[in-house]
């Protein structure tokens, strides 16, 4: 088997979690004997400087002649005044479009060593495992149309929504939820909004064929104080691009950290797979971000795009096993009991703990 992944590290803390998380799936192909083919290729500010652009063509083609892409983030306070199409996040969303990933899977899991570390009590954290399914290339970050007036000082966006859109994205979720504990809940403003009205009923069209799932609506602006009120009441939750995109962010705080989210956008023609985090200006340099996100993308990339559930899983336990075993970034850091550790630090105790399981199902399965 061989897999072939284009690397887009970015900006900021981009380059820091992606080469960990290289290095980790680096290590598994190393011991399971799967051949990894990966190459560089700048996007967002850090790809300005050489083209002007901030996804070069070459970016592009190479990602679309990959099996997977992994990113790691774009962005940076000093291009923030750059036209809008020549921002880094614009690189990021040409990049969407253009690998047609519509569904954006982001897990947020209340990992039983971290209950501590979330802002909200550990009684309602403790054993919350939501799932976000997003769409994620329409809405209002796409619909037109969309401009500013620097006269007039007025601007606008729309957002728009076409039945199939909706209607591919739910079958997503549903099918997850089919997969998980038979829940769906899909969040909408159908109260106001005429895209949330279509939204509402495609989705509940498309949930009555899917007879063993239970769908409920809500609100967005309900859901996001159940979110954090009770998270342990959601399963699979679809959403549109913009809510998403807010409520994913928000479901960082039961998992502790910004840091731990991973993603997965798939249904195109290549998948694209990233830390939910942005490139943290604030910390970029340091080698103290959290990797953890990143390293759990990857896992994401071995279930979904090569089917290699059992690695998927391994990489999550070896995750889980060094959580439990007391190491923490700076970000998830909260007693005295827990050992410190920086971004590379993080990615060779996941690296160790990876290896020896693997070595050990190889050891088992040989006698
Ligand atoms: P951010 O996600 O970069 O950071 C928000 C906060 O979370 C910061 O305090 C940061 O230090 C912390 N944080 C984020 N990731 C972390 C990690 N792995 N470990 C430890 N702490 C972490 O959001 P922001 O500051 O609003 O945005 C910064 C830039 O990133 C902007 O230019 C924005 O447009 C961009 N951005 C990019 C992406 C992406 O590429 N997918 C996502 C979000 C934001
Ligand atoms: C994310 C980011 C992006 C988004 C930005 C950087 C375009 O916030 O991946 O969550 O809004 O989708
Ligand atoms: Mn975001």
């Amino acid at each position: 088997m061989r897999l072939k992944v284009a690397v887009l590290p970015g900006d900021g803390i981009g380059p820091e979690v992606i080469k960990v998380a290289m290095r980790v799936l680096r290590t598994l192909a190393d011991i399971s004997g799967f051949e990894l083919q990966s190459q560089e290729y700048p996007v967002g500010g850090a790809a300005l400087g050489e083209s002007g652009f901030p996804l070069p063509k070459t970016t592009l083609d190479q990602c679309l002649e990959s099996d997977a892409v992994l990113l790691g983030a774009v962005g940076a306070p000093q291009f923030d005044k750059l036209p809008q199409d020549r921002r880094p996040e614009a690189g990021l969303l040409q990049l969407r479009i253009a690998l047609g990933g519509y569904a954006n899977l982001r897990p947020a899991i209340a990992y039983n060593a971290l209950t501590e570390c979330s802002p909200l009590r550990p009684s309602v954290v403790a054993g919350a495992n939501v799932l976000f399914g997003r769409e994620l290339l329409g809405g209002l970050y796409f619909g037109e149309p969309r401009g500013m007036d620097t006269a007039t000082r007025s601007a606008w966006n729309t957002m728009r929504y076409s039945e199939p859109e909706i209607e591919r994205v739910a079958r997503v979720a549903f099918d997850l939820g089919k997969q998980r504990s038979l829940k769906v809940t899909s969040v909408d403003k159908a109260n106001v909004l005429e895209t949330s009205q279509l939204w509402r009923s495609v989705v509940s069209r498309v949930g009555a064929s899917y007879s063993d799932v239970s769908l409920e609506h809500m609100y967005v602006d309900a859901f996001a104080m159940h979110l954090v009120a009770n998270p342990k009441r959601f399963d699979v939750v679809l959403t549109e691009n913009l809510f998403g995109d807010i409520l994913s962010d928000e479901a960082a705080a039961i998992t502790g950290s910004l840091g731990m989210l991973p993603s997965a956008s798939i249904g195109g023609a290549v998948n694209l797979y990233e830390p939910v985090h942005g490139s943290a200006p604030d910390i970029a340099g340091k080698n103290i971000a959290n990797p953890l996100g990143a390293i759990a993308s990857v896992a994401m990339m071995l279930r979904h795009t090569f089917a290699m559930h059992r690695e998927a899983d391994e990489v999550e336990s070896a995750i889980r096993s060094v959580l439990q075993q007391g190491y923490r970034t700076a970000d998830i850091h909260r007693s005295p009991g827990e050992q410190q550790v920086s971004t590379t630090e993080m990615g060779s105790l996941v690296e160790e703990a990876l290896a020896a399981a693997v070595i050990r199902r190889q050891a088992y399965h040989a006698v």
